[in-house]
Protein backbone atom coordinates (compact mmCIF):
# COMPACT_ATOMS: atom_id res chain seq x y z
CA UNK A 1 0.00 0.00 0.00
CA UNK A 2 2.80 2.45 0.95
CA UNK A 3 4.41 3.19 -2.51
CA UNK A 4 0.87 2.95 -4.31
CA UNK A 5 0.61 6.44 -6.02
CA UNK A 6 -2.37 8.79 -5.55
CA UNK A 7 -2.41 9.70 -8.95
CA UNK A 8 -2.75 5.86 -10.32
CA UNK A 9 -5.81 5.38 -8.51
CA UNK A 10 -7.51 9.05 -9.64
CA UNK A 11 -10.78 8.26 -11.17
CA UNK A 12 -11.49 9.18 -14.53
CA UNK A 13 -14.02 12.73 -14.67
CA UNK A 14 -16.63 13.62 -17.22
CA UNK A 15 -17.58 16.73 -15.28
CA UNK A 16 -15.06 20.15 -14.93
CA UNK A 17 -13.49 20.19 -11.79
CA UNK A 18 -14.50 22.27 -8.95
CA UNK A 19 -11.96 24.18 -6.46
CA UNK A 20 -12.25 23.45 -2.61
CA UNK A 21 -13.23 26.87 -2.02
CA UNK A 22 -16.29 27.04 -4.19
CA UNK A 23 -17.77 25.11 -1.87
CA UNK A 24 -16.21 25.54 1.48
CA UNK A 25 -18.42 26.49 4.65
CA UNK A 26 -18.53 27.74 8.18
CA UNK A 27 -22.16 26.62 10.07
CA UNK A 28 -22.05 28.81 13.07
CA UNK A 29 -24.47 27.94 16.32
CA UNK A 30 -24.46 28.69 20.05
CA UNK A 31 -25.27 26.10 22.50
CA UNK A 32 -28.40 26.54 24.61
CA UNK A 33 -29.61 24.45 27.42
CA UNK A 34 -31.12 22.29 25.42
CA UNK A 35 -28.29 20.70 24.08
CA UNK A 36 -27.13 19.19 27.39
CA UNK A 37 -26.88 15.68 28.37
CA UNK A 38 -26.53 14.51 31.84
CA UNK A 39 -23.51 16.35 33.02
CA UNK A 40 -24.52 19.45 32.07
CA UNK A 41 -22.04 19.68 28.82
CA UNK A 42 -23.55 19.60 25.21
CA UNK A 43 -24.26 15.90 24.25
CA UNK A 44 -22.31 14.68 21.38
CA UNK A 45 -25.07 14.04 18.99
CA UNK A 46 -25.41 17.48 18.96
CA UNK A 47 -22.30 18.29 17.96
CA UNK A 48 -22.17 14.66 15.72
CA UNK A 49 -25.97 16.52 14.11
CA UNK A 50 -24.30 19.96 13.02
CA UNK A 51 -20.86 18.25 11.54
CA UNK A 52 -23.60 16.15 9.52
CA UNK A 53 -25.66 19.33 8.71
CA UNK A 54 -22.44 21.18 7.55
CA UNK A 55 -20.90 18.39 5.53
CA UNK A 56 -24.69 17.76 3.54
CA UNK A 57 -24.57 21.21 2.67
CA UNK A 58 -20.39 21.34 1.31
CA UNK A 59 -21.43 17.59 -0.30
CA UNK A 60 -24.63 19.47 -2.22
CA UNK A 61 -22.75 22.66 -2.68
CA UNK A 62 -20.10 20.73 -4.99
CA UNK A 63 -22.61 18.17 -6.58
CA UNK A 64 -24.67 20.64 -7.36
CA UNK A 65 -27.34 18.33 -5.83
CA UNK A 66 -28.59 15.91 -3.08
CA UNK A 67 -25.85 13.84 -1.63
CA UNK A 68 -26.74 11.48 1.07
CA UNK A 69 -24.17 10.54 4.37
CA UNK A 70 -22.65 7.22 3.48
CA UNK A 71 -20.66 6.86 6.18
CA UNK A 72 -19.06 9.32 9.61
CA UNK A 73 -15.22 7.89 10.27
CA UNK A 74 -12.85 9.12 12.84
CA UNK A 75 -15.21 11.22 15.20
CA UNK A 76 -13.60 12.89 17.57
CA UNK A 77 -14.33 14.99 20.58
CA UNK A 78 -11.15 16.77 22.12
CA UNK A 79 -12.82 19.22 24.71
CA UNK A 80 -16.08 19.01 26.17
CA UNK A 81 -18.43 21.94 24.85
CA UNK A 82 -20.39 23.88 27.23
CA UNK A 83 -23.68 26.13 27.21
CA UNK A 84 -22.93 29.49 26.12
CA UNK A 85 -20.16 28.25 23.70
CA UNK A 86 -20.25 29.53 19.77
CA UNK A 87 -19.47 26.79 18.25
CA UNK A 88 -18.32 27.46 14.78
CA UNK A 89 -18.17 23.55 12.16
CA UNK A 90 -16.08 24.26 9.40
CA UNK A 91 -16.77 21.69 6.54
CA UNK A 92 -14.41 21.20 3.10
CA UNK A 93 -14.44 18.81 0.56
CA UNK A 94 -11.41 17.23 0.70
CA UNK A 95 -11.56 14.07 -1.92
CA UNK A 96 -13.33 12.97 -4.61
CA UNK A 97 -14.17 9.82 -6.21
CA UNK A 98 -16.74 8.89 -9.20
CA UNK A 99 -19.73 9.63 -7.26
CA UNK A 100 -18.73 9.97 -3.59
CA UNK A 101 -16.72 12.64 -1.77
CA UNK A 102 -14.78 12.60 1.82
CA UNK A 103 -15.55 15.88 3.97
CA UNK A 104 -13.31 16.83 6.45
CA UNK A 105 -14.94 18.74 9.42
CA UNK A 106 -13.29 20.52 12.07
CA UNK A 107 -15.68 21.99 15.13
CA UNK A 108 -14.35 25.24 16.91
CA UNK A 109 -15.83 26.50 20.22
CA UNK A 110 -15.46 30.30 21.91
CA UNK A 111 -17.45 31.69 24.50
CA UNK A 112 -20.11 33.59 22.88
CA UNK A 113 -19.07 36.77 25.03
CA UNK A 114 -15.73 36.36 25.93
CA UNK A 115 -12.67 37.69 23.30
CA UNK A 116 -10.53 34.49 23.92
CA UNK A 117 -9.49 32.74 20.98
CA UNK A 118 -11.60 29.59 19.54
CA UNK A 119 -10.16 25.72 20.38
CA UNK A 120 -10.75 23.00 18.22
CA UNK A 121 -12.90 20.25 19.85
CA UNK A 122 -13.54 17.89 17.17
CA UNK A 123 -12.84 16.95 14.50
CA UNK A 124 -14.60 13.91 11.86
CA UNK A 125 -14.65 12.50 7.85
CA UNK A 126 -17.21 12.01 6.32
CA UNK A 127 -18.04 10.18 3.05
CA UNK A 128 -21.38 11.53 1.09
CA UNK A 129 -22.53 9.72 -1.90
CA UNK A 130 -24.11 12.74 -4.70
CA UNK A 131 -27.86 10.95 -5.66
CA UNK A 132 -30.15 10.92 -8.39
CA UNK A 133 -34.17 11.38 -8.28
CA UNK A 134 -34.28 7.69 -7.83
CA UNK A 135 -31.71 7.77 -5.00
CA UNK A 136 -29.04 6.11 -7.54
CA UNK A 137 -25.72 7.26 -7.56
CA UNK A 138 -24.56 10.13 -9.74
CA UNK A 139 -21.03 11.70 -10.89
CA UNK A 140 -19.69 14.14 -8.69
CA UNK A 141 -17.37 17.16 -10.04
CA UNK A 142 -13.18 16.56 -9.41
CA UNK A 143 -11.93 18.70 -6.40
CA UNK A 144 -9.74 20.75 -7.05
CA UNK A 145 -7.10 21.49 -4.21
CA UNK A 146 -5.86 25.22 -4.31
CA UNK A 147 -2.98 24.83 -1.41
CA UNK A 148 -0.47 22.79 0.06
CA UNK A 149 -3.02 22.10 2.70
CA UNK A 150 -5.57 21.19 0.90
CA UNK A 151 -3.56 18.86 -1.22
CA UNK A 152 -2.45 16.98 1.97
CA UNK A 153 -5.55 16.52 2.70
CA UNK A 154 -6.39 15.31 -0.37
CA UNK A 155 -3.72 12.59 -0.26
CA UNK A 156 -4.60 11.70 3.36
CA UNK A 157 -8.38 11.11 2.44
CA UNK A 158 -7.21 9.14 -0.31
CA UNK A 159 -5.19 7.07 2.67
CA UNK A 160 -8.63 6.80 4.10
CA UNK A 161 -10.39 5.43 1.06
CA UNK A 162 -8.21 2.90 0.62
CA UNK A 163 -8.28 2.13 3.85
CA UNK A 164 -12.51 1.97 4.15
CA UNK A 165 -12.19 -0.60 0.94
CA UNK A 166 -9.79 -2.71 2.17
CA UNK A 167 -11.53 -3.18 5.66
CA UNK A 168 -15.42 -3.46 4.49
CA UNK A 169 -13.51 -6.08 1.72
CA UNK A 170 -12.16 -8.29 4.59
CA UNK A 171 -14.97 -8.51 6.29
CA UNK A 172 -17.35 -9.58 3.47
CA UNK A 173 -14.69 -12.35 2.67
CA UNK A 174 -14.86 -13.50 6.15
CA UNK A 175 -18.55 -13.24 6.20
CA UNK A 176 -18.77 -15.27 3.43
CA UNK A 177 -16.36 -17.30 4.22
CA UNK A 178 -18.47 -17.66 7.52
CA UNK A 179 -21.00 -18.71 5.69
CA UNK A 180 -19.80 -20.84 3.41
CA UNK A 181 -18.65 -23.09 6.43
CA UNK A 182 -21.88 -23.35 7.75
CA UNK A 183 -21.40 -20.62 10.74
CA UNK A 184 -24.72 -19.25 11.40
CA UNK A 185 -25.24 -15.79 13.60
CA UNK A 186 -28.00 -16.71 16.39
C1 LIG B 1 -24.75 5.66 0.00
C2 LIG B 1 -25.54 4.84 -1.01
C3 LIG B 1 -26.24 5.79 -2.02
C4 LIG B 1 -24.51 3.96 -1.77
O1 LIG B 1 -25.26 3.16 -2.65
P1 LIG B 1 -24.60 1.84 -3.30
O2 LIG B 1 -25.67 1.16 -4.05
O3 LIG B 1 -23.83 1.10 -2.26
O4 LIG B 1 -23.66 2.47 -4.37
P2 LIG B 1 -22.16 2.14 -4.75
O5 LIG B 1 -21.67 0.84 -4.19
O6 LIG B 1 -22.10 2.34 -6.25
O7 LIG B 1 -21.35 3.32 -4.05
C5 LIG B 1 -21.44 4.64 -4.53
C6 LIG B 1 -20.29 5.44 -3.94
O8 LIG B 1 -20.47 5.55 -2.52
C7 LIG B 1 -19.33 5.01 -1.85
N1 LIG B 1 -19.80 4.31 -0.66
C8 LIG B 1 -20.84 3.46 -0.56
N2 LIG B 1 -20.96 3.00 0.70
C9 LIG B 1 -19.96 3.56 1.40
C10 LIG B 1 -19.53 3.46 2.76
N3 LIG B 1 -20.16 2.71 3.65
N4 LIG B 1 -18.46 4.18 3.14
C11 LIG B 1 -17.79 4.95 2.26
N5 LIG B 1 -18.15 5.10 0.96
C12 LIG B 1 -19.21 4.39 0.54
C13 LIG B 1 -18.70 4.06 -2.84
O9 LIG B 1 -17.33 3.88 -2.57
C14 LIG B 1 -18.94 4.78 -4.16
O10 LIG B 1 -18.00 5.82 -4.30
P3 LIG B 1 -17.27 6.15 -5.74
O11 LIG B 1 -18.34 6.18 -6.80
O12 LIG B 1 -16.70 7.52 -5.52
O13 LIG B 1 -16.26 5.10 -5.96
C15 LIG B 1 -26.61 3.92 -0.33
O14 LIG B 1 -25.95 2.98 0.50
C16 LIG B 1 -27.61 4.70 0.50
O15 LIG B 1 -28.54 5.28 -0.04
N6 LIG B 1 -27.42 4.72 1.82
C17 LIG B 1 -28.30 5.46 2.70
C18 LIG B 1 -27.79 6.91 2.81
C19 LIG B 1 -28.65 7.73 3.73
O16 LIG B 1 -29.86 7.67 3.66
N7 LIG B 1 -27.98 8.51 4.59
C20 LIG B 1 -28.67 9.24 5.60
C21 LIG B 1 -28.83 8.38 6.81
S1 LIG B 1 -30.25 8.77 7.75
Amino acid sequence: MGGMSTQAQAPQHALPGKPTSVSRTTLSHIMTGNDTNLLGTVHGGVVMKLVDDAAGAVAGRHSGGPAVTASMDEMVFLEPVRVGDLVHVKAQVNWTGRTSMEVGVRVLAERWNESTPATQVASAYLVFTAVDEEGRPRPVPPVLPETERDRRRWQEAQIRRTHRLARRRAIKELRDRRTAQGMLDE
